[in-house]
């Protein structure tokens, strides 16, 4: 695959994905595509080895995995985690409200949203909506509006002349973005959404909504930017673009070895959910791959999870912000990120089966750690190793504008970090020797 192509297949896969809920079952169309069988936790599994399965937890967590041809007590799993949450505004329960004349949406800020630049873009709406069918059954369905029904206007500088100096934004208050004018008969989101569902034929005659989940996300889909096409621009590449891939690693690497890529979601708002690394949805499913606990031991201590996430490039004009030994660029290959108080899981043995994978894939590799007075930001890989007790490293993309409504990475690195992990999943034994 040319990084083109991987660029424009990113780009498919990020625009059809507003939500968590869209970027898994964007993900289980690909793998199902892929031959993939579809596992129900609630089900009996008869796994078999070399097999091929996924399984979804909330539509919105995914793990897929391919079982190597020999005992997986002896072969271990190589093991690729991201996230599918982005921070993002979020509709609260009852949305619609009216003043002075227009009708806003009421929004909840999902995880550390850099506010600024959801001003003046164009937002549309998308998530799942659960219903209730004529029998009383209940069922949930996604929904994507596409076009753009919202906005959040800046206030005019000339309103305020401190703006650039010091904007202060209240999210209560400020962020309520703008869906129409009120006037005769008022606005009914139940209509909207009814009748979207309607003319894609996702709600029958009789079935009411019950209950949504919804998300504001800008139309804006992925493009290439720079002036020999250095870069790309879009929004959720935090962490869509790992989990793309990770899914190309899953699909692209070479039979024999067990694989799986897990993709959770609320990592942004601390993984503390059933679907969040926190939960225990990998710990069961591995625990089901395993069968007995003496299996799931001697797997677990011959398997490495390669946690992906986008770590922070150097940006030119705030360059004091990062450790002058430290400081990745984009399109400078994939980041390793290292933090000894353990916000990142890396160490020198699971760093140098990632530096064994990349130099035969011939990736280049950087290094990240925040300077010393600073705070550092997190990802699933140390609480991933916590509850599965797996050794873990935390590898990434670098970007500009993380968190921000329009992320930017270097067009190279995407295509970079899915043959690094294509390596990883390559790799026959993931053991390290010791001296004693
Ligand atoms: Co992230």
């Amino acid at each position: 695959m040319s990084k083109s192509s991987f660029n424009r297949a990113l780009g498919e896969f990020i625009d059809a994905s507003p939500t968590p809920f869209h970027a898994c079952t964007n993900m289980r169309e690909q793998l199902l595509q892929a031959g993939y069988e579809a596992l129900d936790e609630a089900d009996a599994w008869q796994l078999e080895r070399g097999g091929r399965y996924l399984v979804t937890r909330n539509e919105s967590s995914l793990i897929a995995f391919h079982l190597g041809a020999g005992p997986v007590a002896d072969d271990g799993l190589r093991m690729m985690g991201a996230h599918t949450d982005s921070p993002c505004l979020k509709m609260k329960p009852n949305a619609v409200t009216e003043q002075g004349g227009y009708i806003k949406f009421g929004v909840e800020v999902y995880g550390g949203v850099l506010l600024n630049p959801w001003f003046d873009r164009d937002l549309s709406l998308a998530g799942r909506i659960t219903l209730v069918r004529r029998d009383g059954r209940l069922h949930s369905t996604l929904i994507d509006l596409r076009c753009a029904i919202a906005m959040i206007p800046s206030l005019a500088i000339h309103l305020d002349r401190e703006a650039n100096n010091k904007r202060n934004i209240n999210a209560q208050t400020m962020l309520p973005p703008i869906v129409g004018l009120s006037g005769k008969g008022g606005f009914k989101l139940q209509e909207l959404l009814t009748e979207h569902l309607k003319a894609h034929n996702r709600l029958n005659d009789g079935d009411k909504i019950v209950d949504f989940e919804l998300s504001l996300y800008s139309v804006q889909g992925l493009s290439s930017v720079g002036v020999k096409d250095e870069f790309i621009a879009s929004a959720r590449l935090d962490n869509l673009l790992s989990c793309y891939a990770g899914l190309r690693a899953l699909l692209d690497a070479p039979k024999g070895h067990g694989r799986l890529l897990v993709c959770n979601d609320h990592e942004e708002v601390g993984s503390g959910s059933s679907a969040g690394a926190r939960g225990n949805f990998l710990r069961s499913v591995l625990g089901r791959i395993a069968g007995d606990d003496e299996t799931y031991a001697r797997m677990i201590a011959r398997s490495m999870l390669v946690s992906t996430d986008n770590a922070h490039g150097v940006h030119p004009n705030f360059s004091d912000r990062h450790d002058a030994q430290h400081g990745p660029l984009l399109n400078g290959g994939p980041v390793i990120k290292v933090n000894s108080n353990q916000s990142y899981a890396t160490n020198s043995e699971t760093a140098a089966v990632v530096r064994q994978a990349a130099l035969a894939a011939k990736v280049p590799l950087q290094s990240f750690v925040v300077r010393t007075d600073m705070g550092c930001g997190s990802t699933i890989g140390p609480l991933s190793a916590a509850v599965l007790g797996v050794r873990t490293v935390d590898v990434g993309v670098a970007t500009f504008g993380m968190h921000s409504i329009r992320e930017l990475a270097g067009s190279d690195d995407g295509i970079a970090l899915a043959k690094l992990l294509k390596s990883f999943c390559a790799m026959a034994d993931l053991r390290i020797g010791t001296d004693s």
